[in-house]
C-alpha cells in the first residue's frame, strides 16, 4: 500500500488489517517511536475541522512532524498552479501528503506527479473519503455489530457525497446491506450500481425500516449548482426525529461525518440522543489515521 486514495480498489484484509490495527491506537499511550522523524504535510483546498484537526493529531500521536496548509493561506490564493504548488512542497520533502481537494480524483493526479510520496485522500470532490469509511467501520464494530449482514441506510446528498460513496465500498465489500435515502435529485438511478447490496429508496421510513446502523449526510449547498430544497422542507421529508428511531433496530446507532446541520438533515434531540455516535466517530478518527499513517510510512 503505497498510499491511500480510496476503498473501492482496497482488499477485505488490508481494510480488516487497519480495523484492527487502529483498536491499539483507540488510547492514549504514547506511540512516538513509530513515526519518529518522520513530516508528514496536510495540504488543504477546502474547509475541514474534523479531519484536519485528526491527522494532525494521529501524525503526533505517533511522534511525526505534521505541517498544515490550507490554500486560503497559501500561494494558491496568489495564482499558484496546483503542480508548482506541489512541487514547491514536494521540494521540502515530506514523507506522506493528506490532500483534501474540492476537485474528483485530485488526488490521484498528485499520486502520478509525486511517485514516490505517498498520498492520502483526506476527500476529493465527490468521489472518496476513505479515513471516514474506516473510521465509520471502526465505530460499527465498536457497538458490538457484525458488517456481514449489517443493514445500513445512508440519508440525504448522496450525489454529492464522498462519505457515502466509501462507504458503500467499503460496507459491500463486507457483505452489508446498503440503502441510499434522498430526494430524487440527490439519488441517482445509477448509485445502485456501484457496489453489490445497494438499494434505493426515495422513502426515509422505508429505508430505516429494521436498519441497523442510520447515517446522515449534510446537504451539501456548496457542491450544487441547481437551486436547492428550502431547508424546512427538506427537514420534513428528509430530517432524522425521535419518531423515525422506532422504525430501526433496537439498537440501531446513528451516525454522521459532521458537520452537523441541526434542523435541516438531523434533529437536536436525536443528534444528542443516546443512539448517537456523532462523537465516537470523531474520537476513532484519529486511532484510524494513526493506522493508516503507520501502515503507508513504517518501512
Ligand atoms: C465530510 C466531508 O468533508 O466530506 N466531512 C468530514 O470529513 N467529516 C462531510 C461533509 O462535509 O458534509
Amino acid at each position: 500500500m503505497r498510499g491511500l486514495l480510496g476503498i473501492e480498489p482496497l482488499e477485505r484484509a488490508e481494510i480488516e488489517a487497519i480495523l484492527e490495527r487502529a483498536r491499539a491506537f483507540q488510547t492514549r499511550e504514547s506511540h512516538k517511536e513509530i513515526l519518529q522523524g518522520r513530516m508528514v504535510v496536510n495540504l488543504f483546498f477546502e474547509a475541514s475541522t474534523r479531519t484536519r484537526t485528526s491527522f494532525e493529531i494521529a501524525a503526533k500521536r505517533l511522534g511525526a512532524d505534521a505541517v498544515s496548509i490550507t490554500a486560503a493561506a497559501s500561494s494558491v490564493s496568489k495564482g499558484e498552479s496546483l503542480v508548482d504548488t506541489l512541487n514547491t512542497l514536494n521540494a521540502m520533502r515530506p514523507d506522506a501528503i493528506i490532500m483534501r481537494h474540492a476537485a474528483s480524483g485530485a488526488p490521484h493526479f498528485l499520486a502520478r506527479h509525486l511517485r514516490e510520496t505517498p498520498i492520502v485522500n483526506a476527500g476529493d470532490g465527490t468521489h472518496e473519503h476513505p479515513t471516514q469509511a474506516l473510521l465509520d467501520a471502526r465505530t460499527i464494530l465498536d457497538r458490538g455489530k457484525k458488517l456481514e449482514g449489517l443493514r445500513a441506510a445512508i440519508i440525504g446528498d448522496i450525489a454529492h457525497s464522498r462519505v457515502a460513496r466509501s462507504n458503500v465500498h467499503l460496507l459491500s465489500k463486507f457483505g452489508a446491506r446498503v440503502v441510499l435515502c434522498g430526494p430524487a435529485p440527490l439519488l441517482p438511478k445509477e448509485l445502485a450500481q456501484i457496489a453489490p447490496g445497494v438499494e434505493l429508496s426515495y422513502d426515509i421510513r422505508e429505508a430505516i425500516r429494521e436498519a441497523d446502523v442510520i447515517m446522515m449526510l449534510r446537504v451539501q449547498l456548496e457542491r450544487q449548482h441547481e437551486a436547492s430544497f428550502p431547508a424546512g422542507e427538506y427537514f420534513r421529508f428528509y430530517g432524522l426525529r425521535l419518531e423515525h428511531l422506532g422504525l430501526a433496530k433496537p439498537d440501531a446507532i446513528v451516525m454522521h461525518p459532521g458537520p452537523i446541520n441541526r434542523g435541516r438533515e438531523i434533529s437536536s434531540e436525536v443528534a444528542d440522543s443516546q443512539s448517537s455516535v456523532i462523537l465516537s466517530q470523531v474520537e476513532n478518527g484519529i486511532a484510524v489515521r494513526m493506522a493508516v499513517l503507520e501502515r503507508i510510512l513504517r518501512s
